[in-house]
């Protein structure tokens, strides 16, 4: 048998004062994964399509999830969003950035977070994994067209983030630096922040890491609030973590992989 890295025992050790009970679900699946080839939650657990509502068109996501908006005004937030999204490409083209164009958020997970937060109208709004910032620009946009003074917080743990996000729009922009990616210290910034109307996770997509990321924003989503993460097709991370925090997810195949959405 092959021996665990490094990184993800040191990983294990220093969340485990967090969440001895993740911890120990992550190490066995490690270790089932090296023994039998299949991590311990897709070998003894039913399948994600099996434990969520899978969708190939976000509009059907977004009829689930607000079922008391209007079908006109969803089609308003949609051609706002058309706009950003060929502005955000223009930005990407002619602009010098450091990581890869392939992080970006994919356009149909994007149109499901902008129309969220145009519905939803939340005071705050967290996403991990900020990169060149195009899911971060979404937000801002949707939150500056809310017109209120709703925030936006960005956490990575790379200080050279944000290169598509313009000088306007960082006015309602804050971005949290994570010193290794620590949870305990997202934790701690979480209690700064208070409570989430919208969690958005596309940060590290290790089950332990966004399995207990989840956790920590699911605990502090405000009533009515939405929990959602892209990635989600990687492990049952962001399946059980809505099931923990009693919430029904929308899965969105986009292309090459899932994300979730699920509203409280
Ligand atoms: C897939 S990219 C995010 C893409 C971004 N949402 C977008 O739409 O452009 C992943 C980002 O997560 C950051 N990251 C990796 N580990 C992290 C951690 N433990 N905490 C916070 N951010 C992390 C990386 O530095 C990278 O910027």
């Amino acid at each position: 048998m092959r021996r665990m890295p490094l990184d993800s025992l040191r990983r294990a050790v220093r969340v485990a004062p967090l969440a001895p009970d993740l911890v120990g679900r992550a190490v066995l699946g490690r270790v089932a994964r090296r023994i039998a080839g299949k991590s311990i939650d897709t070998a003894s657990a039913p399948g994600i399509g099996n434990r969520a509502a899978l969708d190939t068109d976000p509009r059907d996501t977004l009829g689930a999830l607000l079922p008391n908006v209007p079908i006109d005004e969803l089609d308003t937030f949609e051609r706002e969003y058309e706009a950003i999204d060929k502005e955000l490409a223009e930005r990407a083209a002619t602009r010098t950035l450091p990581m890869p164009p392939l992080w970006r958020t994919a356009r149909e997970t994007g149109l499901v977070l902008y129309t969220l937060v145009r519905a939803l109208q939340p005071a705050v709004v967290v996403e991990t994994g900020t990169a060149n910032g195009w899911s971060s620009v979404i937000f801002l946009r949707a939150l500056a067209k809310n017109g209120g003074d709703g925030t936006l917080h960005s956490f990575d743990v790379r200080s050279d983030v944000g290169g598509l996000i313009d000088p306007e729009e960082r006015e309602r922009w804050q971005l949290h630096l994570l010193s290794g990616g620590s949870l305990q210290e997202f934790d701690a910034e979480l209690d700064q922040i208070g409570p989430i109307g919208l969690f958005f996770h596309d940060s590290d997509h290790s089950y332990l890491h966004m399995r207990l990321e989840l956790r920590l924003a699911g605990k502090r989503l405000a009533t009515g609030g939405a929990l959602t993460s892209d990635d989600v097709s990687l492990s049952h991370a962001y399946i059980e973590a809505c099931e923990e925090s009693g919430l029904q997810p929308r899965l969105l195949v986009d292309g090459y992989k899932a994300s979730g959405f699920a509203v409280r």
